[in-house]
């Protein structure tokens, strides 16, 4: 088989940050491509964060554009998509998993076709391996350029060749794009793009291009749309959405858009994810004031260790992250703050990993996510010696997760007597007799109902018991 390399990726270029405008691409299917997926089905798989949702709702979008169904059997559908993720490598490993098996699939029947795409191809080392080791990967895309999904896919089609092309550019702003949304009461609305952060350890500046907002008119119609449609929630995604606005070079920040978004009508605002730094107080007023802004954020410090935030690039402190907390406080009183923090960063001594759990009994994070630190190819942490064992790694992520258990539960048993608002998502996963959905708080209750019609709704339920993980409440009558 011979391969059609149209662009291979490249960390160096990824790096790269120029002033040049962002180009807007206004997405439109040409005629030759509306009748490629007639009596055919398509999969995704999608791993990694909210992006990769937002991006795969956009490729089923178009999919269904082009005529294709989504399929009820992954393996049995004429096209399977993996949507990666590059964070760690234990997420990597888990799609070269997944990847073995699809080889399986695809011997048994040889015209399925089989796609990557994501943050994982932007990487050369996962490019290459695939060139080299996974021979019946048809298409192999990135994060920049699934707008040319039907391109890409007739090629592949047609040439019966492997098609590559992963673009190693600041990215575009992809603007009318169908969408085949997951849910119809919450949705997330991509409000920028890609990352300038540049965390030592972070692989996501190079996967996902420069930071660019979209403009405001966009966002404030998208949502505009969506509570016509009925929807009910929204999630502003970002990899740093309090940067919002800065690449425009306007005064319009993030705590305005808030602001603008609150008077769409929509019920409920939150956002992910924010970086210390650039929360700012305008966006603390905008979540005090703006009823739709839920009292909820997600703020991940990384570390409590002064010397390992400077390592990381974090660009704040200890006592500045607390002060931060402070504030959020004194404007929202109950706000639930939960966190992501990374142990076994190279070097990281006992003491520095002791700071992180005092910064966590400090705050009383009422969840977070916890990893140890994975060295990604490229970053300037991976170049780091590391004398600390993985075994010491396990043992500090271990320590640290009975900690934020112990706060998690804590920030459960604080709504206990109270009647909450449920957003209603659906049927319990672990009884078919109880219902669940998310609080104000992003507190997941679940309470005896075997009324389907109150899914998608909002509903108040007292809550009668702490988990660890959730809450247990009973349904209020009006
Ligand atoms: N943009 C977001 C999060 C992106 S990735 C932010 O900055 O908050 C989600 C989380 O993965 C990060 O917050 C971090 O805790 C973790 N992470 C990122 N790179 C990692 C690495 N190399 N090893 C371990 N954890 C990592
Ligand atoms: Fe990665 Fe840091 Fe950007 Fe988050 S802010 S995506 S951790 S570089
Ligand atoms: Fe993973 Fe890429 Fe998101 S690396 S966390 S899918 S931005």
């Amino acid at each position: 088989m011979k391969d059609v390399k149209i662009s291979l990726p490249d960390l160096l270029k990824a790096r790269n940050r120029k002033q040049e405008e962002t180009k807007t691409i206004h997405f439109s299917l040409a005629k030759e491509y509306e009748n490629l997926g007639k009596d055919k089905t398509y999969y995704i798989f999608t791993y990694g964060c909210q992006g990769n949702e937002a991006d795969s709702e956009v490729m089923a979008g178009i999919f269904e554009k082009m005529g294709y169904v989504k399929a009820t059997d992954p393996y049995l559908s004429d096209v399977v998509i993996l949507n990666t993720c590059a964070i760690r490598e234990n997420a990597e490993n888990r799609i070269w998993g997944v990847l073995g098996n699809l080889k399986g699939v695809k011997r048994e029947n040889p015209d399925m076709l089989i796609g990557i795409c994501g943050c994982m191809p932007q990487e050369e080392k996962t490019t290459n391996r695939l060139l080299e080791s996974y021979p019946f990967v048809d298409l192999i895309f990135g994060t920049h350029n699934i707008y040319n999904l039907p391109k890409l896919i007739k090629e592949a089609y047609f040439t019966k060749a492997k098609v590559v092309e992963v673009l190693s550019c600041q990215g575009g702003i992809l603007e009318d794009a169908p969408k085949h949304r997951e849910h119809k009461h919450k949705a997330w609305v991509n409000i920028m793009y890609g990352c300038d952060e540049f965390c030592t350890y972070c692989i996501v500046p190079y996967t996902r291009g420069k930071e660019r907002s979209r403009a405001k008119e966009d966002i404030i119609k998208e949502v505009s749309d969506l509570v016509k449609q009925g929807y009910i929630e929204v999630t502003l995604l970002g990899q740093n959405v309090n940067a919002y606005g800065k690449d425009l070079g306007e005064d319009y920040t993030f705590g305005d858009l808030l602001c603008d978004l609150d008077k769409t009508g929509i019920k409920r605002i939150r956002y992910t994810t924010s970086h210390p730094r650039d929360l700012d107080l305008k966006t603390i007023k905008a979540m005090a004031t703006c009823k739709s802004v839920m009292p909820q954020l997600h703020l991940p410090v990384q570390s409590g260790d002064d010397n390992i935030l400077k390592k990381m690039n974090r660009k704040y402190t200890h006592q500045m992250y607390l002060d931060l907390v402070k504030t959020l406080k004194e404007y929202i009183p109950d706000i639930a703050l939960t966190t992501d923090i990374i142990v076994g960063f190279p070097n990281e001594t006992e003491e520095e990993f002791q700071n992180t759990l005092k910064l966590v009994e400090e705050v009383k994070f009422e969840g977070a996510f916890t990893f140890i630190y994975s060295p990604r190819e490229g970053t300037p942490a991976a170049k780091l010696k590391d004398d600390v064992s993985l075994e010491e790694k396990h043992r500090r992520l271990d320590e640290l997760n009975v900690l934020v258990d112990k706060y998690y539960k804590e920030g459960n048993l604080k709504h206990l007597g109270n009647v909450e608002e449920i957003l209603v998502d659906g049927v319990s996963k672990n009884n078919p007799d109880y219902l669940c959905g998310y609080s104000k708080h992003l507190k997941l209750v679940n309470f005896k109902s075997s009324d389907h019609s109150l899914i998608g709704k909002l509903v108040n339920v007292k809550i009668t018991e702490a988990k660890t993980w959730f809450q247990m409440g009973e349904l209020v009558d009006e």
